[in-house]
């Protein structure tokens, strides 16, 4: 009879499931590991589609201005996903690893309570930076940049910037907007705000290591022999002029820049900004689009100067500030011309605001200024280019935002100067 041997080795039973480690098991019940399978999945494609989202985002509501432009929101992409970049000599970070975030810049702008730089700050703070303006309200105001008192990220102080005793302390990028740029103001001291402020500034920059971003402008073209102008032609200024203190002043202004930038190795860049308009622009201050505006609510015929055939051109305010974000944070010099190629006359300027305020105006021609520049358009390839910026907002679509703020200030007539 066979014997039945039993083996000294019994392999165990199998063990079911539920005798897996307690976390396993308890990852495998009821679907669980699915679900966080798929809430991986949900929050990698939140973070990677991310940016593209944010620019679907609100309006930036600091322009406080209506209007159907667009306004190029890069800088407001979300922080985590920003190249971080330090604005210091030499030094600029790669990306940032997720969560991390954009370091938080302070920034100096000279002349910020005036027309382009509160738009400016405007956008700086709404991206997260700290701003310290620097003014003497000589044609600046606080008005313009009353809506950023009580936050902390923001100071103002009435300061002369060609006094010497200058602020200091530790600032990343500082940005000379100081500047008198009327026909109507051009006095000595523009260009000692021009000359002596730019130094002092240049010195500030220098000390604390900081990136100077100047605003120039087209004015350094003179009455340009080239058009449209490069920034590679060298400029036709009369030097004894009566517009030349602005013009030379600006001129000299680049010279010491790029002097600061290759003997004290300063990291610079330079804008050439053309005529800029927009809300928050001084009421009276010469310029030939804020005169007519004004002009044509106040019901005064507009005075064109010459037989109004002169050209300019016009670039909404935004899309200067967003030039002026793209050459700042860019790695590139210029120096570059920041305005819109759409050229006009004088007179089909007149034509469009009385189009635009009160088509029963009158045009009233005024014998023209000395050394008025003839024609004035700005070649932006470069622009274009190396800061893949150009304008968006035509005159037509530009004016009416314009008009709606200088029709409340003429109202109120509220030009305190802000003093
Ligand atoms: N708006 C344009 O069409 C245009 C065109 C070309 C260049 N720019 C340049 O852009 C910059 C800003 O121009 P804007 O149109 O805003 O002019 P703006 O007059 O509105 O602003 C200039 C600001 O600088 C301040 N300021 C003047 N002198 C100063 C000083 N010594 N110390 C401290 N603050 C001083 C003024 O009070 C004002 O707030 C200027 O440098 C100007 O030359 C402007």
């Amino acid at each position: 009879m066979p014997s039945i041997q039993t083996s000294p080795y019994s392999p165990k039973a199998l063990k079911h499931p539920r005798s897996l480690p307690r976390s396993i098991n308890y990852l495998l019940k009821e679907q669980r590991l699915l679900f966080i399978l798929v809430g991986i999945l949900i929050g990698s494609t939140f973070f990677i589609i991310q940016p593209s989202l944010s620019r679907f985002g609100p309006p930036d509501t600091h322009y406080s201005m209506p209007g159907s432009f667009s306004v190029t929101r890069r800088e407001e992409m979300p922080i985590s996903y920003q190249e971080s970049r330090t604005y210091r000599v030499g030094k600029v970070a790669g990306r940032v690893p997720v969560g991390i975030g954009r370091r938080r810049l302070r920034i100096v702008v000279t002349g910020g309570a005036g027309f382009v730089g509160s738009h400016l700050v405007d956008k700086l703070i709404a991206r997260g930076d700290d701003v310290i303006v620097i003014d003497n309200f000589f044609t600046g105001r606080k008005e313009n940049v009353m809506h950023h008192f009580g936050n902390p990220r923001f100071e103002l102080i009435r300061h002369d910037v060609v006094r010497t005793d200058i602020v200091g302390g530790g600032s990343d990028i500082s940005l000379g907007l100081s500047c008198l740029t009327s026909s109507l103001q051009i006095l000595d001291c523009d260009y000692k705000t021009n000359v002596m402020g730019t130094l002092n500034m240049l010195g500030l920059a220098k000390r604390i290591g900081a990136r100077f971003l100047l605003t120039s402008t087209s004015e350094v073209y003179g009455d340009p022999l080239e058009h449209p102008q490069k920034e590679t032609y060298w400029g036709n200024v009369n030097p004894i002029g009566v517009r030349s203190c602005y013009d030379e002043g600006k001129r000299t202004a680049e010279t010491l820049t790029m002097d600061y930038h290759r003997g004290a190795g300063v990291e610079e860049r330079i804008a050439r900004i053309f005529n800029t308009y927009g809300p928050r622009m001084c009421l009276d201050d010469g310029r030939v689009v804020s005169n007519f505006v004004a002009q044509a609510i106040r019901k005064q015929p507009l005075t064109v100067y010459g037989d109004g055939k002169q050209t300019r051109s016009f670039q909404y305010v935004s899309d200067l500030v967003d030039g002026l974000v793209a050459l700042m944070e860019g790695e590139h010099v210029g120096p570059f011309n920041l305005g819109n190629p759409g050229e006009f006359t004088m007179l089909e300027l007149a034509e469009v605001v009385k189009e635009t305020i009160d088509s029963s105006a009158t045009i009233e021609f005024r014998p023209n200024t000395a050394d008025d520049p003839h024609k004035r358009k700005p070649d932006i390839s470069r622009a274009k280019e190396l800061l893949n910026w150009e304008p968006k907002v035509p005159l037509r679509k530009g004016l009416p935002l314009m008009v709606t703020d200088f029709q409340n200030r003429i109202l109120n007539e509220d030009e305190g100067k802000g003093h």
